[in-house]
């Protein structure tokens, strides 16, 4: 039997309680499948802030070092939100996480099943059958990590801030790659989103993007969009899209409108993969919800815990080659919030889920 090392990192807000229904289908999912899991957990964020004294703590990176994959919840919260914007948990400890283990491509599904489109806040006829796109986007570059960074005091007194956007030839090749391969086991398309008018960063990208696609992969169809025509066409006709391609913050924004005509942040998974092979021959990745701590509602057992639950399968798929039992994770989150009346809008948070019952009635869809 086959033993699947994972680092558990909660996090803050709603990310122990919907990581605690996420470990139970793993460990079922794992009796059926014949994997057993090895999983060690560690603090991240605000937490850590609290007790570490530092939002991404030493021991915490060794029991990542130590892991073949990272199943994270989410980090943040109005407690620390006073801290100095470097300190906070977002800034100090989920971005570090991503540079620390390179983990330049992010994968966000964008999933809203045929039955669920009143759930969007889209016409249904302009979705009929639901939507199915993926936004693959850059995730360790551009101007989130550019320097300089900084805020400085000019001579005349007044305050300065400068963030940098940078790209080199190796980093958007190597996303590229991830596009093409999202691409060729999908539609076979891919959209490539940039702002090539304005920003040398997008002149360099759109053509080492087309570069890259002529020569390694011709037959993909690659096309390319300006972010605010983007924008614009998510909202108009979001299934004119297979593989939606991007630079790290149009990614951001862009999979945020994708995560909301998709229904639910609820239900939103995502994977981020590394430039490493775990020690099975699988990249390196970390898995989380794209929806976050959502701290209103903390603490109460009514979070939806599909989006933590199909991260896990996620993880299962690209870290463990665990193809079967990640479909049908899959395929017991669909069943679950697909079947009754009123089972797809409590999946989707247009009233209280229980997190608990809804744990246990993916289990017995499995
Ligand atoms: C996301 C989040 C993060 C990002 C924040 C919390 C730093 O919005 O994962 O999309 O901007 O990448
Ligand atoms: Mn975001």
């Amino acid at each position: 039997m086959k033993t699947l090392k994972f680092a558990v990192l909660p996090g803050d807000g709603i990310g122990p309680e919907v990581m605690d229904v996420a470990l139970d289908v793993l460990k079922v999912v794992g009796t059926k499948f014949d994997f057993a899991l090895d999983y060690e957990s560690a603090d991240i964020g605000g937490i850590a802030i609290d007790n570490h004294g530092t939002a991404f703590p030493e021991s915490t990176r060794k029991v990542c070092e130590d892991s073949a994959a990272i199943l994270f919840g989410s980090v943040g919260g109005p407690k620390w939100e006073s801290l100095p914007p470097k300190e906070q948990p977002e800034r100090a400890a989920l971005l570090p996480i991503r540079k620390a283990f390179s983990l330049y491509a992010n994968v966000r599904p964008g999933l809203l099943y045929p039955q669920l489109t009143d759930a969007s806040p889209l016409k249904k006829e302009r979705i009929p059958d639901g939507i199915d796109i993926v936004c693959i986007r850059e995730l360790t570059g551009g101007i989130y990590f550019g320097q300089p960074k900084a805020t400085t005091t000019l001579e005349n007194g007044e305050e300065q801030a400068i963030d940098t956007m940078v790209y080199k030839t190796s980093e958007i090749e190597r996303i590229a790659q991830v596009a093409i391969d999202t691409a060729r086991a999908r539609g076979k398309r891919v959209c490539s989103v940039d702002k090539a008018n304005v920003l040398e960063t997008s002149v360099l990208w759109r053509r080492v993007v087309t570069e890259y696609f002529a020569k390694h992969a011709p037959e993909i169809e690659l096309s390319h969009m300006y972010v605010d025509n983007a924008a614009m066409q998510l909202a108009r006709d979001p299934n004119q899209f297979d593989v939606l391609f991007t630079e790290n913050m149009f990614g951001d924004i862009l999979s945020d409108a994708m995560g909301v005509i998709c229904g639910s942040l609820g239900m939103l998974a995502s994977a981020s993969l590394g430039a490493t092979q775990n020690s099975l021959g699988f990249p390196f990745g970390l898995y989380e919800p794209s929806g976050g701590t959502a701290p209103d509602i903390a603490g109460q057992g009514i979070a939806n815990p599909c989006a933590q639950i199909l991260s896990a399968a996620l993880m299962l798929r690209y870290s463990f080659g665990q193809l079967e039992a990640a479909a049908a994770i899959e395929a017991a989150v669909e069943k679950t919030v697909t079947s009754g009346t009123r089972t797809g809008d409590i999946a989707f948070g247009l009233q209280p889920v229980d997190t608990k019952t809804m744990g246990t009635t993916i289990l017995k869809n499995l």
